[in-house]
């Protein structure tokens, strides 16, 4: 899933996902809960309104039926009083039956919006069935005034007239009113089907979308559930690395990018890694260096004496020789000569492993670095130089008196300007230039040797201070470690900056 912006930690990211979620879910059931309450208030109006008021309609129509069929059977009656009787008896059951249904249509509240028009309607119909019933009175009055019955004289000859008329102009306005009433009664019955018929398409419609917008919202979830898992898995990358350290994995970095809490412990964890690193780089690095002082004792005892003695008997030796003449004398002399030259380097050898082994504690005294270096680099330029190394001094004034011990700071910097003449040679000449500073704080003093020599492969920069790591066919690797040893004993630093084909660039800090 992508990155989103701004959401740098896994806080924010799991308080957006649940706020997310805890929006879906609400919006889906607030959704759910409103469409079931507007098909509760249509099934409500249906169930209290619409089929009662139906049923009323039907009831009313039917009674309209008898009326209008008895107002056709009043010429056959005989009795004045029957008639009366049964027409008032109609009218009353019509005008209670018109009265109730009036009534549930008042009942009729809180409609729907798509339903008012509707209601309005049915009520308007209503009135205009009491006004007609309203306006048919006199003519009720009229016709039982005097009855047209059949084999009854006439009271009042107008009357009689007046109620005949009446009676025709009952029979067409009932007649009329009947056939209202029928197509009433129709139209209710139909808005109580298509209500019912709206009503189950909404809830099918409702059921649907509701089964979506949760599928919906589930899939949301899983998604959600997946985006802070993935979030949580740089945690998984970090007890990775954290094993392969505690298996001794020590230069195992990890990736930094990812939430920012992820990140910093990251950050903090390759810290930590390069810092077990180092210390572990050190135990090996104490850990030869104990081996060589022992060995430096063993060879003081048993190699020492006997090479000086070895090398004593070749001198008489070759002087013997000399002494007798003669060409195979000659060349006895030479391999005398080069049994000598072996015996000096073998000797130089046990040298350097015997200042190794016995470095002695730093005889510290306040010392001029400036004179330090110079004196050295006046030393050394005729012998480098014939090696192809130009060396250039270039010494910052007014630098502070700093507590060395001068002898061994000597001996530090000889190996630097050693192995840069090594490498100039190699590359055929070149210039190594020798610097002091104040160091940035201004407390300590910097001295820095830096040659334009082939420099030092990335694989190889980080072991030049091991014990015995050397590239070079007759190197004993111990330079840098006696010159990383006599800083730290001063309580300095010594840091190396190099690439190849850059030169290299060694800083001391003291
Ligand atoms: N100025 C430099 N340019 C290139 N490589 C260097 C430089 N200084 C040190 N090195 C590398 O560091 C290695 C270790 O140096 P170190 O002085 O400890 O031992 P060495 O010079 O090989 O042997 P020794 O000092 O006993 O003659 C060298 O073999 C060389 O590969
Ligand atoms: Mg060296």
């Amino acid at each position: 899933m992508a990155r989103i912006r701004g959401l740098t930690t896994i806080s924010a990211r799991i308080v957006v996902a649940f706020a997310v979620l805890i929006v879906t879910f609400g919006g889906v059931s607030a959704y759910s809960v409103v469409n079931l309450s507007r098909l509760g208030r249509q099934i409500r109006l249906i169930r209290t309104g619409y089929v009662p008021l139906a049923l009323q309609a039907k009831e009313l129509e039917e009674k309209q039926t008898q009326l209008r069929e008895f107002l056709d059977d009043v010429t056959a009656e005989s009795s004045a009083a029957r008639v009366e009787a049964r027409l008032r008896s109609y009218l009353a059951t019509r005008a209670r039956d018109l009265r109730e249904a009036i009534e549930m249509a008042d009942a009729l509240r809180d409609v729907p919006p798509g339903h008012r028009a509707g209601v309005a309607d049915i009520r308007r119909q209503l009135a205009e069935f009491a006004e007609a019933i309203d306006r048919a009175a006199p003519l009720y009055d009229a016709l039982l005034a005097d009855p047209p019955l059949a084999g009854v004289a006439p009271r009042d000859a107008a009357a009689r007239d007046r109620a005949q008329q009446a009676l025709e102009r009952l029979v067409r306005s009932e007649t009329e009113l009947r056939s209202r009433l029928s197509r009433f009664w129709r139209w209710q019955r139909r808005i109580v089907e298509a209500t019912a018929l709206h009503l189950e398409e909404s809830e099918s419609y409702v059921r649907q979308l509701t089964l979506g917008l949760g599928g919906l919202a589930v899939l949301l979830g899983v998604l959600v559930a997946v985006w802070a898992t993935r979030s949580l898995l740089p945690l998984k990358r970090l007890q990775l690395a954290a094993r392969r350290i505690a298996a001794g994995d020590y230069a195992s970095r990890i990736d930094e990018r990812g939430p920012a809490e992820v990140a910093e412990l990251a950050r903090e964890f390759n810290v930590m890694g390069r810092a077990v690193e180092s210390r572990e780089r050190d135990l090996v690095r104490s850990e030869r260096l104990a081996v060589v002082g022992k060995m430096a004792a063993s060879i003081t005892h048993e190699v020492r004496n006997p090479l000086s003695s070895i090398g004593l008997n070749a001198e008489l030796l070759e002087e013997e020789l000399a002494a007798l003449g003669g060409d195979a004398a000659g060349e006895a002399r030479a391999l005398c000569r080069a049994i000598q030259t072996e015996v000096d380097r073998l000797t130089s050898i046990t040298e350097e492993y015997l200042n190794f082994a016995r470095l002695p504690k730093p005889k510290l005294h306040p010392h001029d670095i400036n004179a330090i270096v110079e004196q050295l680099v006046d030393f050394e330029r005729e012998p480098l130089a014939a090696r192809g190394a130009t060396v250039v001094a270039e010494l910052a004034t007014a630098l502070p008196r700093v507590e060395v011990d001068d002898q061994q700071l000597r001996q530090a910097l000889l190996n630097l300007l050693r192995n840069a003449a090594d490498a100039l040679e190699e590359a055929g000449g070149g210039t190594v230039a020798v610097r002091t500073r104040l160091a940035p704080g201004g407390r300590r003093v910097q001295i820095e040797v830096a040659d334009d020599g082939p420099g030092i492969p990335p694989d190889v920069v980080d072991k030049v201070f091991d014990p015995f790591f050397s590239t070079k066919d007759r190197g004993t690797g111990l330079g840098l470690a006696l010159t990383l040893q006599i800083v730290r004993e001063h309580g300095g630093a010594i840091e190396v900056d190099s690439a190849p084909g850059r030169g290299t660039r060694f800083v001391v800090t003291l």
